[in-house]
């Protein structure tokens, strides 16, 4: 039995923050922004809209996709380091809304790599036949723990939500080979006090290493060459790690993922936002083979290759 996406969906909050904007607010300009990370505008959600809100925008929109009905869901994983509360998770109040009564629900805290660790635990259970539907969800509300006085930070950062139902698939299609990992000694990089604190330069160090060796990795276990990969769906942090990764994997700019620009670094969301956007654009086609990768806070990483279709 092979675990694939069966159906994807995405929020992006309607309010848009460009880099002009954010001039006005502090001692940073469009140039840095642009040229250091790659982000032009991000979205920000208002007041009243939190995690939980756009984590059920997204997931109705990938049930449907899947053509099932919440009823269909065995679990709920909402990979998320924005919970509305400590407790009840995100997972277990989009359970109710859902109507998803059979789903078990828990969330995930693994930071930007949090969508992967969620997809390859989705595998497990539906491998083992313990399980046929289980909803994904990526989604953060970082502007929420974002210093708007920190110019190292906040302007990296915006709100979304991805969602994908996993489920079973045809032979040779789905996930084809994965990697975790994770490194606490690296947590003083980056981490949340009351707002989000990072050493950026560590960080981007880390990144660099681990989305290329990661992505190679994944590739490794699977048995494919690097000439195999269709498509790289790299975590949206900053441009120049997004780069170092597609150039380890000697891929053409097209097939790459970038969405960064248009939204910043949306933590868990934004490998999920990413792959709905392509499929939208009509970039990944049935059968291609896919590589995602992601890094967080922890530190963490997860990456997937992957050969879309059901
Ligand atoms: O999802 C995981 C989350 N985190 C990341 O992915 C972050 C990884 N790191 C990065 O993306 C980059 O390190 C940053 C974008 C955060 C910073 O880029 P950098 O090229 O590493 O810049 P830097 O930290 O070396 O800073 C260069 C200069 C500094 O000034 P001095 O000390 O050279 O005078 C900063 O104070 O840029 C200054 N600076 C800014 N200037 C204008 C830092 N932030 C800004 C800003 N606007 N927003």
């Amino acid at each position: 039995m092979n675990a694939g996406i069966i159906g994807i969906g995405r929020y992006v909050p309607e309010k848009v923050i460009t880099n002009f904007d954010l001039e006005k607010r502090m001692d940073t300009s469009d140039e840095w922004i642009r040229t250091r990370t790659g982000i032009e505008e991000r979205r920000i959600a208002a007041d009243d809209v939190n995690t939980s809100h756009m984590a059920l925008a997204a997931a109705e929109k990938a049930i449907a996709d899947a053509k099932i009905e919440p009823a269909d869901l065995d679990m709920i994983l909402v990979a998320t380091v924005t919970p509305d509360r400590p407790f009840p998770s995100v997972a277990c109040m989009i359970q109710e809304q859902l109507g998803a009564k059979k789903a078990a629900a828990m969330d995930i805290s693994a930071a930007c790599a949090g969508f992967m660790y969620g997809l390859i635990t989705a595998k497990q259970f539906i491998e083992t036949n313990s399980y046929k539907h289980i909803l994904v969800v990526g989604v953060e509300k970082l502007s929420r723990i974002t210093d708007w006085e920190d110019r190292n930070t906040a302007v990296l950062f915006g709100d979304a939500a991805g969602a994908a139902v996993v489920g079973p698939v045809s032979e040779g299609k789905g996930i084809l080979s994965f990697e975790l990992g994770a490194d606490g000694t690296g947590a003083k990089h980056l981490y949340q006090d009351e707002y989000i604190i990072m050493n950026g330069r560590e960080v981007f160090k880390f990144a660099v290493r681990q989305m290329g060796e990661s992505s190679l990795n994944v590739l490794r276990k699977a048995g494919l060459k690097k000439e195999d990969v269709d498509f790289l769906i790299p975590h949206q942090a900053n441009i120049r790690i997004m780069e170092a990764a597609r150039e380890r994997l000697e891929l053409p700019v097209e097939k790459m993922s970038k969405t960064v620009h248009k939204y910043g670094n949306t933590s868990a969301a934004s490998i999920p936002l990413s792959l709905v956007e392509e499929l939208e654009a009509g970039k990944i086609k049935d059968g291609d083979v896919i590589v995602m990768v992601g890094f967080g806070g922890g530190l963490t990483w997860g990456a997937i290759a992957m050969r879309w279709g059901r």
